[in-house]
């Protein structure tokens, strides 16, 4: 690839600050990471930034569940998620956030340049408000009937039986999701941004080689079925910017979300000393690339773009979308423990099998990318350990024992290495990272990898050295292997850096960048030989999914697979189980013999159960239906093998079954008289 040098801005999506990072996540920022660490190996001007997305309904509403203020929740988030990022290897030349004076002032930039160029209306509309907690609900907070299907407990903005999407205002019997309390209908003005103004610029920027044909073609459908005007304001109580002229309005979180990569980058930029203007205003000879999840395309292809050009600001040069992630080719699900946090992998496995794995996997296309437990182990054992690592292995001993630990003079093959350094002669491994090919990229660099050990089983330099005066082949060999090992280590540097680093440390050298492929190591003094990377072993994919199950019990997700959802629900509709797992839920009579209100919380009785002997302490989401009076002595069915949890105010130690909608209608199950507290139900 010819190298002038490139000055390139790289974005992967915000994660939302109301929930921990996991391996859904980490398909797209892995993603990014390689493409940026390639980028940067091949000497580019490149950045990558990103932030924590803090604003909305959903992280407001967490923190008053934890009785903290959401700039103290965002703070905590914000830390545990530069963790495992950094635990990933996940380099940011930047992690910023959303809640920063740099994205108030560039979303107030653009919302006013927006606005004085018309392109801002309002209108008043009727949205579903809840009286107990006098606040609009969001549609994702608003359960009913479904007026299609008339399916139970459906959102508000669509059903999940029948997929028909519709207005929350046509739901039958709605209930506010926060209080339980059926919400009113009430006018409220909005403001809102004149995506149609935008359709011209967008028919052509969509068709000009920024997007993946697969997307523009999904945005034609788009295009057809008209373009609206998007609803940029939220009234107040809302965690968010307030829109400057306006009182008790906020910016919809979606509207300074993508500005926080502009934002983020200006925060480097000032920092840095770097020139903001040059990468963000049209003309330059810059370029800026977000890479994204499927589930967001409409705001990044169509909002953004027009957002950014319709403010004087430039458009992306490529929005790069993946697909989803599944684990043993279903949706990842918290009960089969396949739901993995990234911090409760690293407890477990090495960062950069996932890497691997995933790069092993990633295409240019909006395709779902499976993690396949049985073939992970399988690939990641054979290709790292059992073909990469083992070049090393065979020939660091002879150097290091045999030669002083020190290089040979010459390869003993050097068309070979010529050869190895220009891919196998079909496919540049360089071209294939750029174009964000990696499982090409990754078949690629492992055909060498067997190439290389062929040649050393070819060479054989442990009988050789047994043999007189041809020590002098064998130090030759071993350099040669050496060094086509190197070469490898430079190709998969951007997907393992940690282990390049490793290797870099073994072999005595720099930092290795692209270029050295060119200029093999000769004459040169390594160290000794480095354990680089062990076996996956199966046992501890199994603790990891184990824990991942547990996981479920102590963490209140707010993320659906991808990574990218807004929903306070993570698991809408619920999986099938099997009669197994049915069998293994404990049910038990229980009396309650205490029952108590908890300071600080708005929804919890404290309970103490008797279960004929034993007594548990269990924290019951039922105060709006009960006074702890009227349930001493009652009767009650409880799950008596749930992990306990631990909650704000203590441990919960099991579950006591209700039925009802909730909020003030919850019937606690109330089994026969004639039951006897310890009691098995089958
Ligand atoms: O879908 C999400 O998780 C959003 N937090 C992504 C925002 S990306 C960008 F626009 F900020
Ligand atoms: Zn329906």
């Amino acid at each position: 690839m010819e190298n002038t040098q490139r000055k390139i801005l790289v974005t992967s999506a915000l994660p939302y600050a109301n929930g921990p990072i996991h391996i859904g996540h980490l398909v797209e920022y892995i993603q990014t990471d390689i493409w940026v660490r390639f980028q940067k190996m091949q000497g580019h001007e490149c950045y990558y930034v990103c932030a924590d997305d803090t604003h909305g309904t959903p992280v407001m509403l967490r923190a008053e569940q934890e009785g903290i203020t959401p700039e103290a929740l965002i703070e905590k988030m914000s830390l545990a998620h530069q963790q495992d990022f950094a635990g990933f290897a996940v380099d940011f030349d930047n992690y910023y956030s959303t809640h920063s004076e740099e994205n108030r002032a560039l979303a107030e930039e653009i919302y006013q340049a927006l606005k004085d160029a018309g392109h801002i209306s309002r209108r008043t509309i009727k949205q579903l408000y809840d009286p107990e907690k006098n606040m609009f609900l969001p549609d994702r907070f608003i359960r009913g009937q479904c007026p299609h299907c008339k399916a139970e407990d459906q959102y508000g903005d669509g059903c999940e039986v029948c997929n028909k999407t519709y207005n929350p205002t046509e739901l039958i019997n709605p209930v506010s999701a926060i209080s339980g309390a059926k919400p009113v209908e009430k006018a409220s003005e909005h403001l809102f941004f004149n995506l149609p103004d935008f359709e011209d610029m967008l028919k052509t920027w969509t068709r000009a080689g920024h997007l993946q044909e697969e997307v523009a073609n999904k945005l034609d459908e788009w295009f057809e079925a008209g373009l609206q005007q998007w609803d940029i304001s939220r009234d107040a109580p809302y965690f968010g910017f307030s829109i400057p002229g306006e009182i008790d309005k906020y910016f919809y979180v979606w509207l300074d979300a993508p500005i926080g990569y502009l934002a983020s980058f200006k925060n480097l930029c000032d920092r840095e000393g770097l020139d903001f203007e040059a990468f963000t205003r049209p003309g330059g000879d810059t370029e800026m690339y977000h890479f994204i999840g499927k589930d967001i395309m409409y705001f990044h292809c169509l909002f953004w773009p027009a957002m950014l050009h319709g403010s004087g600001f430039r458009t992306p040069s490529a929005v790069y979308i993946h697909g989803f992630l599944t684990v043993d080719g279903q949706k990842m699900s918290k009960t089969r423990g396949t739901f993995i946090k990234a911090e409760t992998w690293l407890k477990h496995l090495d960062p950069e099998y996932l890497r691997y794995y995933f790069a092993a996997k990633l295409s240019n296309r909006l395709e779902d990318i499976d993690l396949n437990l049985e073939d992970f182990i399988h690939r990641v054992n054979a290709d790292l350990v059992g073909k990469v690592v083992n070049i090393a292995s065979r020939c660091a001993g002879f150097i290091n024992k045999r030669f002083d630990s020190r290089l040979s003079a010459q390869l003993s093959e050097p068309q070979l290495y010529d050869r190895m350094v220009s891919g196998s002669g079909t496919t540049d491994v360089a071209a294939l990272y750029d174009n964000r090919e990696y499982s090409k990229a990754m078949r690629e660099i492992m055909l060498l990898a067997d190439e290389a050990n062929q040649y050393i089983d070819r060479m054989k330099p442990w009988q050789l050295i047994k043999e007189d005066g041809r020590e002098r082949e064998v130090h030759d060999i071993c350099t040669m292997g050496l060094n086509l090992f190197r070469l490898l280590m430079i190709y998969l540097k951007p997907v393992l850096p940690v282990m390049a680093q490793k290797a870099e440390t073994f072999l005595n050298v720099e930092a290795l960048a692209w270029k050295d492929l060119k200029t093999p190591l000769l004459n040169h003094t390594i160290n000794n030989f480095l354990p680089l990377m062990t076996r996956v072993e199966k046992e501890k994919i199994d603790a990891l999914i184990e824990e991942s199950k547990s996981d479920l019990m102590t963490t209140e997700q707010n993320t659906n697979d991808t990574g990218h959802g807004d929903y306070l629900q993570s698991d809408p509709v619920s999986e099938q189980i099997g009669i197994e797992d049915f069998m293994k839920v404990d049910l038990r009579v229980a009396r309650i013999i205490r029952a108590e209100h908890v300071d600080g919380a708005d929804k919890l009785l404290q309970l103490t159960l008797d279960l004929g002997g034993e007594t548990r302490n269990v924290f019951a989401g039922i105060k709006a239906a009960y006074e702890p009076e009227q349930l001493i002595d009652r009767l009650t069915v409880m799950v008596v093998n749930l992990a306990p949890r631990k909650m704000r105010f203590g441990v919960s130690e099991g579950m006591v079954l209700a039925a009802g909608p909730g909020g003030r209608d919850i019937f606690i199950l109330n089994p026969d008289t004639g039951a006897q507290p310890g009691m098995r139900i089958k």
